[in-house]
């Protein structure tokens, strides 16, 4: 990623890190699906949330699976303070995705709608990256915002910010992970929105 998208992440997720905490609290949307993530995790899991945000989706998780490590990871620091009110004996990482070495082994990723920030060339590297850091049998939920494989300027939620985001296919998804040795356990479609599960194999 380079320092300027970094520069511009910060700015529109750590200015809007309260507002966008309340917008997106309800995660009911994705129930099924974090159902189905927490049923099949493993007991007293490792778990690291990538782009966590204000742990909108991580308490929807926490409250369901009961970690013996849990670290969240967020490009803007003022998410991670809100993280980290949160949850204050979890870990909270400020960092970029893009740089961070994963602890191994790991039992679970989560990857909440981080993905429409990071270009193919992040997307390739991540999923080694997550292959290579997760146990056998470990667990991924990954949700993205369902697209043609472009790339468009899209204006922030508060109408201030312009940010490039990444759409990707359903097939470019599925042939990705499955190329790099996961297996699909479940999917599910929100409007435009995809979300799966995966295990690695
Ligand atoms: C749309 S929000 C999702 C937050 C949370 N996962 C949720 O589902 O509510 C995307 C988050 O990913 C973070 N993010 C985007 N790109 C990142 C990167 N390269 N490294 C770390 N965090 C990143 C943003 O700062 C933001 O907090």
């Amino acid at each position: 990623m380079s320092f300027d998208y970094s520069n511009q992440l910060k700015a529109v997720f750590g200015k809007n890190a309260e507002v966008y905490a309340e917008k997106f609290a309800d995660q009911s949307a994705f129930q099924e699906s974090i159902d189905f993530f927490c049923a099949h995790i493993k007991s007293n899991p490792i778990v690291l949330e990538l782009g966590c945000g204000p742990g909108n989706l991580s308490a929807y998780i926490l409250d369901k699976v009961n970690p013996a490590s849990f670290t969240g990871l967020d490009v803007a620091p003022e998410m991670i303070e809100l993280f980290q009110k949160r949850f204050p004996t979890h870990n909270a990482v400020v960092g970029d995705i893009n740089s961070f070495s994963f602890e191994h082994p790991l039992d679970a990723i989560i990857a909440g709608f981080c993905v429409p920030y990071l270009s193919e060339f992040e997307l390739r590297s991540l999923v080694k990256k997550m292959k290579n850091a997760l146990t056998i049998n470990g667990l991924c939920y990954w949700s993205w915002i369902l697209g043609n494989n472009e790339s468009k300027t899209t204006k922030s939620s508060d109408g201030k910010h312009q940010l490039l985001m990444h759409y990707y296919s359903y097939e470019f998804m599925k042939s990705l992970f499955e190329g790099s040795g996961f297996e699909v356990l479940n999917y599910q479609e929100v409007g435009e929105d995809g979300v799966f599960i995966w295990q690695k194999s």
